[in-house]
């Protein structure tokens, strides 16, 4: 957006900048302009429309270490990612409007009945829980988080719309408020959620989390930027099923899979005094030593393993998969920017789409 990209091209904008593997704002500039000449799309009205009006959004997210053992009361380490999922709402007659370009959805929403897809619970739980049932409103959702990839992308959704509602309708909630709600969609869509999802899609912070009432949330600091490559394996992997599967095997043998949590739960603690310590070599060991306990798991999928071999081979410190795996996405810790491209294009030139990107430190020293 910093690049004056609309939500009419931003889309486009975003899957090329990811294409480029240059995420930075003036390949983001040079894009927008190609593709403004290519449309004659006119720049002052509609990029001065976008800045009166900043749409609501909602944070991606990589865990780092601790998903699936999360549920169970593991601590988790998690960062948010620069992608996120964007909404507006609008007045429109006529009842409740559904508009998103990018999956091709504009249809208006039938309340209150059975439905069969979660995102359509989740906005029914949304809007009655505000009490705008009655309203008549045109939602817009721009979704730069790719749906299924274990990046929090239903949690993301989710809180973009309650933002969205909340600045539309003057609802006057707060991030808590938000947070809140969006954990009871997460339960809608994922059934047992631990929270990070929401968490993050809401404060968007690095952190070590561990589910309860009230959640541990403690903010970590680095003394300067991780570089990550987050690679995408493009199989959709549902995190409600794969936790559900976790779920079953966990029935079959509990001391067996409460050993495996309780091994992850250490390594996390571990990760998190290595990241303090800013010890890139061994965060990478521990990084792959959580890959064994999720493999453990039976979370893994054929995609990520080859994303998982390429990123090693190609000098990564340490890789794993993030999120609910069973396809999805994986992250890769590299030693520094120049190795992080080198693993992207390595993961490119096998056909998948890859993301370099740097968490924690200060802002402006990140890229991605
Ligand atoms: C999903 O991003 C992380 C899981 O641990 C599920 C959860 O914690 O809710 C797989």
């Amino acid at each position: 957006m910093a690049a004056g990209a609309t939500p009419d091209i931003y889309d486009e904008v975003v899957d090329k900048l990811i294409e480029s593997g240059e995420i930075k704002i003036w390949k983001a500039e040079e894009i927008v302009n190609n593709l403004r000449t290519r449309k004659e799309i006119p720049v002052p009205e509609v990029a001065e429309e976008v800045a009166k009006k900043p749409l609501a959004s909602g944070s991606g997210k990589v865990i780092l270490f601790g998903e699936h053992a999360a549920v169970y009361g593991s601590h988790v380490i998690a960062a948010p990612i620069s992608i996120a999922i964007q909404a507006k709402v609008e007045d429109e007659d006529d009842g409740i409007h559904l508009v998103i370009p990018r999956w091709g959805v504009e249809e208006r929403l039938h309340m209150d009945v059975e439905h069969k897809h979660s995102i359509y619970r989740s906005l029914d739980l949304i809007i009655n829980t505000l009490g705008l049932r009655e309203k008549d409103m045109r939602i817009e959702i721009y979704p730069h988080v790719p749906r299924a990839m274990g990046l929090g992308g239903s949690a993301a959704l989710a809180v973009a719309i309650i933002r969205a509602l909340n600045a539309h309708y003057k609802l006057n909630l707060s991030d808590e408020d938000v947070n809140q709600l969006s954990y009871q969609s997460e339960q809608i869509v994922h059934g047992t959620p631990s929270g990070i999802d929401n968490t993050m899609a809401t404060f968007g912070k690095f952190i070590l989390f561990r589910r309860g009432d009230p959640p541990l949330m403690n903010p970590i600091e680095v003394p300067k930027p991780i570089p990550l490559v987050i690679g995408i394996t493009g199989v959709e992997s549902l995190t409600a099923r794969m936790v559900a599967n976790v779920r079953q095997a966990w029935e079959k043998n509990k001391p067996m899979y409460d050993k495996i949590f309780n091994e992850i739960n250490g390594l996390t603690l571990q990760a998190l005094e290595t990241i303090q310590k800013f010890d890139l070599e061994r965060l990478g060991d521990l990084m792959n030593i959580n890959q064994g306990l999720l493999n453990a798991l039976q979370v893994s999928s054929w995609e990520l393993e080859e994303l998982i071999e390429i990123a090693r081979k190609t000098g990564a410190l340490g890789a794993k998969l993030t999120g609910g795996g069973g396809g999805g996405a994986m992250i890769a810790l590299c030693p520094d920017l120049e190795n992080a491209e080198k693993v992207a294009s390595a993961m490119r030139k096998s056909g998948y789409r890859a993301m370099v990107s740097e968490i924690g430190g200060k802002p402006e020293d990140r890229k991605g």
